[in-house]
């Protein structure tokens, strides 16, 4: 129950209380306050004042994705004003301050709808959200500090899968500033993840969402990233949420993300997100994991490090390693690697790809992904990383049209 200090709330409270059948766990001060029980998972039903501060759509579709279903407190039930306001946020229970008589009632009955724990949106009020294809996947791409080349990665890997044919969708999430709209040579000031949590927080996504997105080629979209590391502020792990979401319904989607995993618990509602929300929003809703690692000493056991760290903080989404910048010069092989990735965790598949700097420049002086600039090692290397992760993308060889996928090396683990 959240109320903001409204004067029905006392006698809500001794209404509910003594009723059969309903347990009030919380009273909750504010609307952070609501939505960090929702997460908890024991509510079922929440009863809010419509006008509480921060009571948004992004709040309320929260509440549906832990399966709490709202009952707003109002005014009066047949006042437009009212009715305007409770459709925005997307709560269809209403019960007026003078008829609290009847909240007992409408708590123990209002609609669970069925699937409202997943891919609930604002905004399509009246007709179903369409079904996410089942299909379409989420990569989330994560590594450490120290630029092991999270990016490149998850550039290189969008862009190939879309090279085959696959609709897909790079979301830029690095929450300390977007790098993928400079390595994709995309120079216009909007931010794509920016107008997407605006869009979020007016319940418009929806519908919206193209806009947000930006073509490179036939089946490739971008969302493009934070403009400025501080305006991180701006982007709540609701509204990244409700993006990949979207996302998923065009096509495979591929995350950047940024290296912290560190949470500040209680921060991310309401108005304060915590800062790095959007990297763990996003390895939350993860149906496969690249972790990206440098091959040398220093990024070698930040790789360690984060492997634990990332087992410790997710929920269990497959693990995919991928060792870079391999390079002779560093003295170890690939099976010693092998042994120790192994050591830390289970993983999907552990992956290297070489150290390739003119591969590299050359893409990023041409402000192109790495498939449109010429044949590389490393390119090779990506080809059959994106083998591995989208398996069903893997036509067989084809005469000219896919480049030696043997020089690509996968080693299995675990
Ligand atoms: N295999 C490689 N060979 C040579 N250079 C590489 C390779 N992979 C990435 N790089 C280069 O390393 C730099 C960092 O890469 P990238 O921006 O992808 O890292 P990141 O992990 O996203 O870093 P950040 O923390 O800045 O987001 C870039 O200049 C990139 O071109
Ligand atoms: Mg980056």
């Amino acid at each position: 129950m959240m109320a903001s200090g409204a004067s029905w709330e006392s006698e809500a409270f001794t209404r509910l209380d003594g009723e059969d059948g309903v347990v009030v766990l919380k009273r909750c001060v504010d609307v952070d306050d609501l939505l960090a029980t929702a997460t908890s998972g024991q509510a079922d039903v929440a009863v809010v004042g419509l006008e509480a501060p921060g009571l948004d759509p992004a709040a309320v579709a929260h509440l549906r994705r832990y399966a709490v279903r709202p009952v707003a407190v109002v005014s009066r039930t047949d006042d437009p004003d009212v009715l305007t306001r409770a459709q925005r946020v997307d709560i269809g229970a209403l019960v007026a301050f003078d008829d609290l008589a009847t909240l007992a009632g409408a708590v123990t009955t209002v609609e669970g709808v069925a699937d409202t724990r997943v891919r609930a949106e604002p905004g399509d009020l009246g007709e179903p959200a369409p079904a996410t294809t089942p299909e379409h996947r989420l990569v989330v791409v994560w590594g450490s500090g120290g630029a092991p080349g999270r990016t490149t990665t998850a550039v290189t890997m969008a862009s190939l899968l879309a090279q085959r044919g696959r609709d897909t969708v790079l979301v830029d999430a690095d929450p300390y500033g977007g790098g993928v709209a400079q390595q994709l040579g995309i120079l216009d000031e909007v931010s794509g993840i920016l107008s997407a949590a605006r869009l979020a927080g007016s319940g418009h996504l929806a519908e919206r969402f193209d806009s947000t997105c930006r073509g490179v080629g036939d089946r490739l979209r971008v969302v493009t990233g934070l403009p400025r590391a501080d305006r991180w502020l701006e982007v709540r792990a609701t509204a990244l949420e409700q993006t990949l979401e979207r996302a998923l319904e065009r096509g495979d989607v591929v995350v950047d993300t940024g290296f912290s995993l560190e949470d500040e618990p209680g921060q991310d509602f309401g108005s304060r997100p915590s800062r790095n929300a959007m990297t763990l929003a996003a390895l939350d809703l993860a149906d496969e994991v690249v972790v990206v690692g440098s091959a040398d000493p220093v990024g070698l056991s930040r790789l360690a490090r984060g492997l634990v760290e990332l087992r410790d903080r997710t929920g269990g989404a497959p693990v995919r390693v991928v060792v870079n910048r391999m390079r002779p010069s560093l003295g170890w092989s690939e099976r010693e690697i092998a042994g120790m990735v192994e050591g830390f965790s289970r993983v999907l598949g552990l992956h290297f790809l070489p150290d390739d700097r003119a591969a590299t420049d050359r893409a990023l002086v041409a402000g192109r992904a790495l498939p449109e600039t010429g044949d590389s090692s490393l390119l090779r290397a990506y080809d059959a990383l994106v083998d591995a992760t989208w398996p069903e993308s893997a036509t067989p060889e084809a005469p000219g049209r896919r480049r030696g996928r043997r020089a690509g090396r996968r080693r299995g683990v675990g």
